[in-house]
């Protein structure tokens, strides 16, 4: 029995969350889930983001599945509990698979995976206000640089992949993006991948126009957030895309999007990108039979006609999950 620490958060996130463990419910019975409350909500009631009970949950549990959170507007020491996760846990791969679940969805037929630095690049949260205004610690280190090229050149063998791109803005931030840079071809030796390099810019570009060369891309944290969520959009948009933040033993997987306050409540939502999100938890819990079940079930459910609002449909959240759940036959 695995343990899963499951937190919803604000918004939409309970809604979702709420249809993956549906349909997880419908392809095991392995797994424990363990509620844990994190965000908004969470603070207003507690008065904290990321209570010390949600954290023991998380101790005790084999991988997270998280929802969504709402940053509060004009908190200045707001800490991001995500991102605090993400560090504390010491996630430092953020992976996010862009394909189309459905060939009727999206713009164009990307299958790329991204694995994005996560702890951090533009993200260290350091920033020192002067008179004048405020200076970001931007932090490029060897050892993190290092770490996560390793890890995508290894998803990438293991999961067949033929290229390997690294996305840098080395003409401008020599020295930084210069390392990251240096490091990723001196890991890519010896790997029958091909390697390959561009800068941010291009790459944006590249996975409009160039789509079919866009495979596995390794980069720094910021640079991956921005084009993940391009990426997102091309292939569906973001009630589709599920993502993982992993280190070699732990996972915390969640979709991309964030808690939607302007759908949320309304039974509206789309729960794919959770729902994917579950599926890939299920890969790192070594349960890929199940996973794969569940993708063929989204798969199968949109081509039946089952599509929330965002897919053109009329589908609520959970029609749209009875549907895949009805389709996820037990392994
Ligand atoms: P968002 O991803 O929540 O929403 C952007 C747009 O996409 C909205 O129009 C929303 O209705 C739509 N959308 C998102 N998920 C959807 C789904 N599953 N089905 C259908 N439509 C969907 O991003 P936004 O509006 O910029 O941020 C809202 C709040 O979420 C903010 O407080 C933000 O800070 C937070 N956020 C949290 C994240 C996290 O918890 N990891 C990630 C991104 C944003
Ligand atoms: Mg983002």
């Amino acid at each position: 029995m695995k343990k899963i620490a499951v937190l919803p958060g604000d918004g939409i996130g309970p809604e979702v969350i709420g249809s993956a463990l549906t349909v997880l419910d419908a392809v095991t019975h392995d797994l424990e889930f363990l509620h844990g409350e994190i965000g908004l909500e969470c603070h207003s009631r507690t008065g904290e983001y990321l209570p010390r009970e949600t954290l023991d949950i998380i101790d005790e549990s084999d991988a997270v599945l998280f929802g969504a959170i709402t940053t509060p507007l004009g908190d200045p020491n707001y800490r991001s509990p995500i991102l605090q996760l993400r560090k504390q846990l010491d996630l430092y791969a953020n992976v996010r698979p862009l394909r189309k679940v459905h060939p009727s969805l999206g713009l164009v037929d990307l299958d790329a995976i991204i694995v994005r630095e996560n702890t951090e690049g533009m993200y260290t949260q350091i920033e020192r206000q002067d008179p004048e205004g405020v200076t970001l610690e931007r932090r490029v280190s060897i050892r993190g640089s290092r770490r996560i090229v390793r890890f995508a050149r290894e998803l990438a063998e293991k999961n067949c992949r033929k290229r390997i791109t690294c996305v840098h803005k080395s003409n401008a931030l020599r020295r930084s993006d210069g390392l990251f840079r240096e490091i990723f071809f001196e890991e890519m030796m010896g790997s029958n991948l091909e390697v390959k390099e561009l800068l941010v810019d291009a790459a944006a570009a590249a996975m409009i126009d160039r789509y079919k060369e866009i495979d596995v891309i390794v980069t720094l944290n910021l640079y991956g957030d921005i084009l993940s969520d391009e990426g997102s959009a091309l292939t569906g948009g973001l009630g589709l895309s599920p993502s993982a933040n992993m280190n070699a033993e732990f996972g915390l997987f969640e979709p991309v999007h964030g808690s939607a306050p302007d759908i949320a409540g309304r039974g509206v939502a789309n729960p794919t990108a959770a729902i994917l999100s579950g599926a890939m938890m299920l890969d790192f819990l070594e349960m890929s039979t199940e996973a794969e079940t569940i993708r063929l079930a989204v798969h199968d459910a949109i081509d039946k006609g089952a599509r929330t609002r965002d897919m053109k449909g009329d589908h609520s959240t959970q029609q749209f999950t009875d549907v895949v759940a009805s389709l996820c036959h037990p392994v």
